[in-house]
């Protein structure tokens, strides 16, 4: 669940609000940067789960000293851009510490004019498949993609990545700047290990309704 808030009150009034609803919280640039990560630690005191989705990139050296203290955070995932130096910084910084690394290989947002501009040489799909297999040789735990790319990717690194899919969407509710979605369901049937919800809980008249709406349709999907 993305606590996508512009405040430590608004966060932890949801936190409260969502109760046992929800055991694994995303904290990204918005809230992390309004004051929100001391929430990490106290998330994970109070025994939940917390993905920090600060999609670091920066020299190995800054990269692994900035791994280092989102560890001692204790947060459970942290993701970095899928540049080989940087993961495997990120990688090496990680280890022993229970964090695990999950390689953004590239920004949804991005079609293939965006890379062209950006300078690069190939298009999405072949840099997302490079990129993929470079995460595994050096270790990285897991990566964020789109449920469309999920089974691909399954048959590129198997099954010991993890893959963490946004873009999640129940029938029916408002899509917002998301491109490729797909419902809970689906995307656990296409092979999503997590999934990332924001807005379709964050912006319901009753956000723990649709979060439980959401855990009993994911149950459902992986047949339990
Ligand atoms: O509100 P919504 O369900 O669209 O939230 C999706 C979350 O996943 C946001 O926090 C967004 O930053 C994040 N995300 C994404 N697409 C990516 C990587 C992260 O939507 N490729």
């Amino acid at each position: 669940m993305a606590l996508d808030l512009p405040a430590l009150d608004a966060a932890e009034a949801m936190v409260a609000r969502l109760g046992d609803s929800v055991t694994f919280y995303k904290i990204g640039y918005q809230l992390a940067y309004a004051g929100g990560l001391p929430l990490v630690r106290q998330l994970a005191n109070a025994g939940k789960k917390v993905f920090v989705d600060l999609k670091l990139h920066d020299i190995g050296n800054t990269v692994a000293r900035g791994v280092e203290s989102v560890a001692k955070l204790g947060a459970t995932f942290l993701t970095v851009h899928a540049y080989p130096q940087t993961m495997r910084a990120a990688v090496e910084a990680a280890r022993g510490s229970g964090l695990k690394i999950l390689a953004v290989t590239v920004l949804t947002s991005y079609d293939d004019g965006d890379l062209h501009a950006a300078g690069y040489r190939l298009g999405v799909s072949d840099l997302v498949e490079a990129r993929a297999q470079q995460a595994q040789v050096l270790g990285v735990d897991g990566l964020v993609c789109s449920a469309e790319e999920a089974a691909s990717l399954h048959r590129i690194v198997g099954h010991r990545m993890v893959l963490v899919t946004p873009g999640i969407r129940p029938a029916g509710a408002a899509v917002g700047d998301q491109k490729r979605i797909m419902t809970p369901g689906r995307a656990i049937a296409a092979g999503a290990d997590y999934l990332v919800v924001g807005r379709p809980v964050l912006e319901a008249a009753d956000p723990k309704a649709a979060a439980d709406a959401m855990r009993a349709e994911i149950l459902q999907a992986l047949g339990k």
